[in-house]
């Protein structure tokens, strides 16, 4: 009778065990709060490591504002980076092609979504 207890609580141990190791997130990059989901995400990370990051350092403030802690729409932030505002230069589509705005858009949304998950 014992010892049957003492099986059935080493066997619920092993079992907790298993759970406790299977849910265990391994693998993961930590202090990557950014999960890119879609490749024009990915791509227009590159966009923005390239254009933006300078000013606007991991969507966050620096000389910028940040872009990650307000719901800005898509055309506003199309407005603002082919005109440009006060200490924010103008990018003409020699330098960010229409498909990579799309892309930088998808990539600050992203971004935003990240922002409010944390
Ligand atoms: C040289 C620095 C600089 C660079 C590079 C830059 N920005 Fe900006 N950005 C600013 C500044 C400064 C402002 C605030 C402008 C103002 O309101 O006078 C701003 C504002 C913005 C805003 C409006 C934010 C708000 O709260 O209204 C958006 C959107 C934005 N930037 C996106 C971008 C994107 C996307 C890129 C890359 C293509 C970029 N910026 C590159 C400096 C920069």
């Amino acid at each position: 009778m014992r010892r049957n207890l003492l099986a059935t609580a080493v066997l619920l141990g092993l079992a907790l065990l298993q759970i406790g190791c299977s849910t265990a997130r391994r693998g993961e990059a930590l202090g990557m709060p950014v999960a890119l989901g879609t490749p024009a995400e990915a791509r227009g990370q590159q966009v923005f490591m390239q254009h933006c990051q300078q000013c606007h350092p991991g969507g966050a403030g620096g000389l910028g504002p940040a872009l990650n802690d307000k719901p800005l729409p898509g055309f506003m932030i199309r407005l603002q980076v082919r005109n440009g505002l006060g200490a924010m230069p103008a990018f003409s589509e020699r330098q960010i092609a229409p498909a990579e705005l799309d892309d930088l858009i998808a990539y600050l949304k992203a971004l935003r979504r990240a922002g409010r998950d944390a």
